[in-house]
């Protein structure tokens, strides 16, 4: 067989993945993703727009300046403001790349842009120069491509190619294509592009149909040399190609694909775990690759087949892409160093003082739970995560509640280290829970979700609250996790609050009264 080709990876969780509803993350969390994406041997991190907001300016610039082994781009698009802002955020990146797009379909340049072809592909000439004054490193993106006539497509690409493009990318913006037909586009862009052999072709596909990653990998077997995808499959509406889905794909069928990529398969888990919580989105359990049923096997004939030889029913070992083998670990007599290796296994990197604060979180919990599970202790860690940027933090809840009572909280929070009590009725305990809180704090934001689950099996499992709430138009997905569902539930809700406190033009509705 042929020598592999390697497929470089443009992963865009921070960039497309953000743009997922009520996933937005702080800077802190950004750069801690952006780690972990290097870690995992990403080619490129797309680490934002910079011209969207202050926030995801100062995100890409922060991302450029701590990330070495990977190309850093920002989004931009063909104007000279966004180009700017791109240039300027990237900066002290060690590989800077700018991505420049402009939408190439009927429907776009005629409801969205009002533009004639011409004035397309002249506008995208002048982005990819004006981009190209600054660096090498130029990707520009036909949105929309894939519902774009394939003939005007092959213009576009065939100027910005020659204007010193030297990736061009696919997006099946809309989700769109089908794999068969997708990949005939890229046939054809390399039969008919003069100058295809000088750019890497990517693609950049969305979900809408569930074809992302099919789509993807038909452009791979077509010719395309990087693909864009964001872990979990994040990104706008139904997502973007997922990440772990593509590699696993690439890797387990290398017989088929005959392709390679970069990526340090056994942090696939630990890194989807990171992404999870920090946005706040949970994995779906059946999701493939790193869904908590992706390896188990429930029917008897399976198990059988499973003891007799693994690969009769297992195409990937849980080991490769990093999912801890052994399920049961501590007790209440585990001490700080089997806690900290135990986290350490996980995928957890954790400083001293996180440790500390995990280790005491670990022991109260060890006292209301004889066994605590793996995935207690990343329910734990994932949670604590969350409150990086706590205002106010959980000091205690009283409820009381029942068919024939009017439900009532008395709520405890501490900000400064000062207690503030309030005290409300509601629909129900956790309704008059989250009335208190919104009393204490001045911050009211509505609830959009809730969910409720149990982490572990047994009665004194914990339970895992994850809520969305909406507030002045910014979306905000927390979770909580207590052996109490109440407490999870007020946890989860203090989270969203000092979410929404620490996101930028809130004003709470009335000042907090000690
Ligand atoms: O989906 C899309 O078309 C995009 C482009 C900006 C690459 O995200
Ligand atoms: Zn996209």
């Amino acid at each position: 067989m042929s020598e592999k080709r390697k497929i470089t990876i443009f992963d865009t969780t921070l960039r497309d993945g953000e743009q997922s509803p009520g996933c937005s993350m702080n800077l802190a969390e950004k750069l801690e993703v952006a780690r972990a994406l290097q870690a995992l041997g990403v080619d490129v991190i797309e680490a934002g727009f910079a011209i969207a907001s202050p926030g995801d300016f100062e995100a890409v610039q922060a991302v450029a300046g701590e990330v070495a082994e990977c190309t850093v781009a920002s989004l931009a698009r063909c104007t000279e403001k966004d180009i700017d802002a791109a240039i300027r955020a990237v900066k002290a990146a060690r590989k800077p790349r700018i991505h420049v797009f402009c939408a190439t379909s009927e429907i776009h340049r005629t409801h969205k842009l009002r533009r004639a072809k011409e004035e397309i592909i002249r506008m995208s000439v002048e982005g990819v120069k004006m981009a190209k004054g600054f660096c090498q490193d130029v990707e520009f993106s036909p949105e929309d491509a894939s519902r774009t006539e394939p003939d005007f497509l092959v213009e576009v690409v065939t100027a910005v190619i020659e204007a010193g493009a030297t990736t061009v990318n696919i997006p099946d913006t809309v989700g769109y294509a089908m794999p068969a037909e997708f990949g005939d586009l890229i046939r054809h862009l390399r039969a008919h592009v003069p100058n295809i052999d000088r750019a890497v072709i990517s693609v950049h596909c969305h979900n809408d149909l569930g074809m992302a990653v099919a789509n993807s990998l038909a452009a791979v077997r077509a010719g395309a040399g990087q693909v864009e995808c964001t872990i979990n499959g994040l990104g706008e509406r139904a997502g973007n190609a997922a990440l772990e889905e593509i590699v696993m794909a690439i890797q387990t069928r290398h017989d088929f694909l005959n392709v390679t990529t970069n990526i340090r398969t056994q942090k696939i888990y630990p890194t989807s775990r990171l992404v999870a919580s920090v946005t706040g989105l949970n994995i779906q359990r059946n999701k493939a690759v790193v869904g908590e049923n992706a390896f188990a096997h429930e029917s008897g004939i399976h198990q059988h087949g499973m003891l007799a030889h693994r690969e009769t029913y297992e195409i990937m070992c849980p080991e490769d892409i990093g999912v801890p083998s052994s399920k049961l670990v501590l007790g209440k007599h585990s001490g700080r160093h089997a806690f900290k290796q135990r986290c350490e296994a996980l995928g957890y990197s954790l400083g001293d003082k996180q440790i500390d604060h995990a280790f005491e979180k670990f022991k109260v919990l060890a006292d209301k739970k004889k066994d605590v599970f793996d995935r207690d202790i990343e329910a734990l860690i994932d949670e604590q995560m969350e409150l990086v940027t706590e205002m106010w933090t959980f000091g205690g809840v009283q409820t009381v509640a029942g068919s024939q009572t009017t439900p009532t909280a008395t709520v405890v929070l501490l900000r400064d280290n000062q207690p503030h009590t309030d005290a409300a009725i509601g629909d129900g305990p956790v309704d008059a829970v989250y009335e208190a809180i919104g009393r204490i704090t001045g911050i009211r934001p509505r609830l959009t979700d809730y969910q409720l689950r149990a982490i572990t099996s047994g009665k004194d499992a914990q339970g895992e609250v994850t809520i969305e709430v909406e507030l002045d138009g910014k979306r905000f997905r927390t979770r909580g996790v207590s052996t109490d569902i109440v407490e999870a539930s007020a946890r989860a809700f203090l989270a969203a609050v000092n979410r929404a406190a620490m996101s930028a033009n809130h004003v709470p509705d009335k000042p907090p009264q000690p």
